[in-house]
């Protein structure tokens, strides 16, 4: 861990609130940002100048080395609000762990415990009115990292920023996925950095994703880099298959998110005496459990989604459809439970929730 000069957080608040100019009918996911963020800047090896000021733009110089070479990282999260008005955020610290280990893979700063807890505590405290009490709604909470040399030779930035903006969200897909499964693009291979959520993973994306929505699908199913025969994931989420009435997923390696989802999901399978394998799935598999109708479920996790049902997979100019997605299949049912431990209304067992 990088020294912390000091965990002084100054904080200049806004002038006028901006939460009454939210279109609440058109929340959707990452339109609205809440009145403030938390910057905190490193270098000459220390953190320091951390602060909360209004949400806003900022100046950046054309040579930031971010934009040219990619050292930029990113974490995803969420807090909610209960029904007494307390205000809770799921897996922080499992958030910042992971954030410094994709620091550490692009070579960046890591970011101390102390400083990212204190800054976002007082971040979505100072904001607590922007967290939704509505079911569905939460505050979504993005901390961004990113390296600040201004210098154009390639080299390893000496400075950095961490910014934790936070936005208040609903459902990120509102409709059952159609997905197509990549057999030609590759998301990360062996060596590479799949398991790093930094921001060239998602800009890669794009490209295949297009040629996909052009054919009428809404996203991708990953496959391994070498063959194109096992799932990876599914868009920018961990994929999972239930089969035979086993909850089934790929296991972890460095070419695939740890997802705290994944890990949430999984562990929460589990409660629910359902039966979970963490292992290769070939695309062989997945058509020939089709054929057989023992493929009950596909679905995406992720902190965006939580659960996506898929309703159909596409695969060598074939549509494979799905049986009817219901509240009541094993998706639905981790989704419901996973919801009311996030809500307060289910027994928090793991210790995930982490009171602001
Ligand atoms: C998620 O599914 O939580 C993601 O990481 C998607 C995000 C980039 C919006």
């Amino acid at each position: 861990m990088n020294a912390t000069e000091t965990m002084q957080i100054e904080v200049k608040k806004t002038k006028r609130s901006r939460l009454p100019d939210v279109d609440w009918k058109k929340l959707g996911f990452g339109n609205f940002f809440s009145d403030h963020m938390f910057i905190t800047e490193f270098s000459g090896g220390q953190w320091k100048n951390s602060r909360i000021v209004p949400y806003g733009k900022f100046e950046i110089s054309p040579t930031l080395s971010a934009l040219h070479y990619g050292q930029s990282i990113f974490e995803g999260m969420k807090a909610y609000k209960y029904s007494n008005g307390e205000v809770y955020m799921f897996r922080p610290l499992d958030n910042l762990k992971r954030m410094n280990v994709s620091a550490e893979r692009m070579a960046m700063a890591t970011v101390p415990e102390e400083l990212f807890m204190e800054g976002l505590l007082q971040l979505v405290r100072l904001d607590s009115n922007w967290v939704p009490k509505e079911e569905g709604r939460s505050l979504y909470i993005r901390p961004l990292l990113f390296a600040t040399e201004e210098h154009i030779g390639v080299k390893i930035s000496d400075t950095y920023d961490l910014i934790i903006m936070t936005s208040p969200v609903e459902t990120y897909y509102s409709q059952p996925l159609k997905v197509l499964v990549e057999t030609k693009y590759t998301r990360a291979v062996p060596g590479g950095v799949g398991f790093a959520k930094t921001a060239g993973n998602y800009g890669r994306s794009h490209y295949p994703t297009r040629l996909a929505q052009q054919k009428g699908y809404n996203q991708l199913i990953w496959t391994d880099g070498y063959e194109h025969k096992y799932l990876e994931e599914s868009g920018t989420m961990n994929v999972m298959c239930v089969i035979n009435d086993t909850l089934v997923t790929p296991g972890l390696h460095d070419t695939i998110l740890a997802g705290i989802t994944r890990d949430s999901v999984i562990i929460t399978a589990k409660d629910l005496g359902f039966k979970v394998e963490e292992r290769k799935i070939s695309v062989d598999e997945l058509v020939d459990s089709h054929k057989k109708e023992t493929l009950q479920e596909i679905f995406g996790v992720g902190t965006a989604a939580t659960i996506a049902p898929i309703s159909l997979f596409g695969y060598n100019g074939n549509d494979y459809n799905l049986p009817p997605i219901t509240d009541n299949n094993v998706g639905g049912k981790i989704k419901k439970q996973l919801d009311d431990i996030r809500k307060g209304r289910a027994a928090d067992r793991h210790g995930w929730m982490y009171k602001v």
